[in-house]
């Protein structure tokens, strides 16, 4: 089968810097391109992180930069979480090559356009720039495949009660999104939270003993004390991977094809993704939303693609 062609759009941000790296050392995935959004960090911090992983990865697609604020404006840095810089936790290399002149929602735009083939959106952070695409560029969602999004939660939040961080971040630009009538996969906290970096995932990090594999053991303890420190989560959830991961293989998880909503009026709740599990309320069901991991699978792809990449 041939590679599926995705532009990753995202906030390093510690899992999304593993997710960066999953995608490009991973054969089933031809990542096209990286946008940046505002997030775990400001605008500049992420964006700035993006290059240094493309430089410690050896990862050469072309990196925008993206939107600095949510589509109403508003929205903080998660540094409680991934530092000041947005990624703390090891010294890593300065930018080998120059963002993209082009902004985020262009780099999206052209890359679209030029494909041949449909291509996947894959956004692990706010979709605020996913949101802006649909908006601005109309004419160019039919050679888009699919969205694929870690963000939201069947259950309880993670930036507040019920809203999950990069849903809280932009509730309205998720609302563009889950109406855009595409084909949608939801990374959820649901199934994030079976992606725990364990002592046996640290083990499998050192066994490699490559440069890579020891910075992102740097980073990973880095996240793993802070996600210790806010949410008594020992072993912190690398979200954002299995954003990638369902996409080489769709058996990674457990999904239901069920109708979300987001709330975006609820005086505790906005940013709450309203995930219709039993169709209680009969709306349409328009996202796949998953659900369980299949944790051993997961962590093959992830850390065979660190494996690669730390001897690219
Ligand atoms: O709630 C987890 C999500 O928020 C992840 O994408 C993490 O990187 C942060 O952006
Ligand atoms: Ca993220």
């Amino acid at each position: 089968m041939s590679p599926i062609p995705i532009i990753l759009d995202c906030d390093p941000g510690h899992d999304d810097a593993m997710a960066m790296i999953l995608a490009a050392y991973s054969p089933e995935i031809d990542l096209r391109g990286i946008v940046t959004v505002s997030g775990n960090g400001v605008i500049e911090k992420v964006t700035l992180n993006a290059l240094r992983i493309c430089a410690l990865a050896k990862i050469n697609v072309p990196v925008a930069q993206g939107a600095g604020q949510s589509l109403m404006g508003s929205g903080d840095a998660a540094t409680y979480i991934h530092g000041e810089s947005a990624l703390d936790g090891a010294d890593l290399p300065h930018p080998t090559f120059e963002l993209s002149p082009e902004s985020g929602v262009e780099l999206i735009a052209r890359l679209v356009s030029e494909s041949d083939v449909p291509i996947t959106l894959v956004a692990t952070g706010p979709l605020t720039n996913i949101a802006l695409f649909l908006k601005l560029y109309p004419d160019l969602i039919s050679n888009v495949k699919e969205i694929v999004f870690m963000g939201g939660s069947a259950g309880r939040g993670n930036r507040s009660a019920y809203a999950e961080f990069n849903i809280w971040m932009d509730p309205d630009a998720t609302d563009v999104v889950l109406k855009s009538g595409l084909p949608m996969t939801m990374c959820g906290l649901d199934v994030t939270h079976e992606a725990l970096v364990t002592s046996e995932i640290f083990d499998r990090l050192h066994a490699m003993e490559t440069p890579l594999s020891q910075t992102i053991i740097g980073l990973m303890k880095f996240f793993a004390s802070t996600y210790n420190d806010v949410y008594e989560m020992p072993d912190p959830p690398l979200h954002d991977p299995v954003a990638i991961a369902v996409l080489i293989d769709r058996e990674v998880v457990r999904s239901k094809h069920v109708n979300v909503e987001v709330e975006l009026h609820g005086t505790f709740t906005r940013g709450a993704t309203v995930v219709d599990i039993h169709n209680m309320d009969g709306r349409p069901a328009n996202v796949t939303v998953a659900l369980g991991l299949d944790a051993p699978k997961f962590w093959d792809l992830m850390l065979n693609a660190v494996e690669l990449a730390g001897k690219a």
